[in-house]
């Protein structure tokens, strides 16, 4: 018989929204974000901060209105997330849109399609806050990334060629946006 230890049950994954992190969670949250940015991913960091210093990013987001954290668990442990931006008051002209930020999953949890569960969970609560139009963006080079929204509906409209810079390099980046009732978009119509 082997002596590898064997996994009876499949890998669970659950996304939530949360209004408050409690020790446990802000740690792996702190930990599957340290991991993200070692790894070349870090949502704009290109180094990862001290420890404290992550904690502080994590609990701001919590308390911040207009940023709606979601997190993606794999068997309970938190391994990635995103958020929802939502737009100032004052931006009415761009009230029907939001926009999904800082999506990323742990090295060790990829594969799993977590990302696409985060990411419809972050549509689900993007529409029934009432918002009609998500918009994103991305470097060129996060090709997984890019894969994962075009397969599920982003439509891209656009690339700056100057978008980031990391290590020194100019990198470019692509735009997204995605209708939330999937009525596709006539130029020029009202939503
Ligand atoms: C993009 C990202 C969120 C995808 O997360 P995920 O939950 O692994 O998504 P999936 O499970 O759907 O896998 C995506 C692809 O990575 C591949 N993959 C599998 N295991 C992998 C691993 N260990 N490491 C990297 N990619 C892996 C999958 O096979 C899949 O390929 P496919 O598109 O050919 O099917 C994740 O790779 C990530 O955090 N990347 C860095 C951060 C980033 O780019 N964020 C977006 C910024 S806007």
């Amino acid at each position: 018989m082997s002596s590898e230890n064997r996994t009876f049950a499949p890998t669970e994954i659950r996304v939530e929204l949360m209004h408050s992190l409690n020790a446990a969670d802000l740690n792996d949250l702190c930990d599957a974000a340290e991991a993200a940015i070692r790894d070349g991913g870090g949502f704009g960091w290109v180094e990862p901060p001290e420890h404290d210093v992550l904690e502080a990013y994590w609990r701001g987001v919590i308390l911040i209105a207009d940023r709606h954290l979601l997190v993606g668990r794999l068997d309970g442990v938190i391994a990635g997330s995103c958020q929802i931006l939502i737009p100032a008051r004052n931006n009415e002209a761009q009230s029907f849109a939001c926009n999904l930020t800082t999506n990323f999953v742990a090295p060790w949890a990829r594969g799993h399609g977590l990302s696409a569960k985060l990411i419809e969970a972050a549509e689900e609560h993007a529409r029934d806050s009432g918002f009609q139009v998500l918009n994103l963006d991305v470097r060129e080079t996060q090709i997984a990334a890019i894969r994962v929204y075009e397969s599920l509906g982003y439509v891209r409209f656009g690339s700056h060629p100057l978008y980031a810079r990391v290590g020194g390099q100019d990198v470019a980046g692509y735009f997204y946006y995605k209708t939330l009732d999937q009525t596709p978009i006539q130029p020029g119509a009202p939503l």
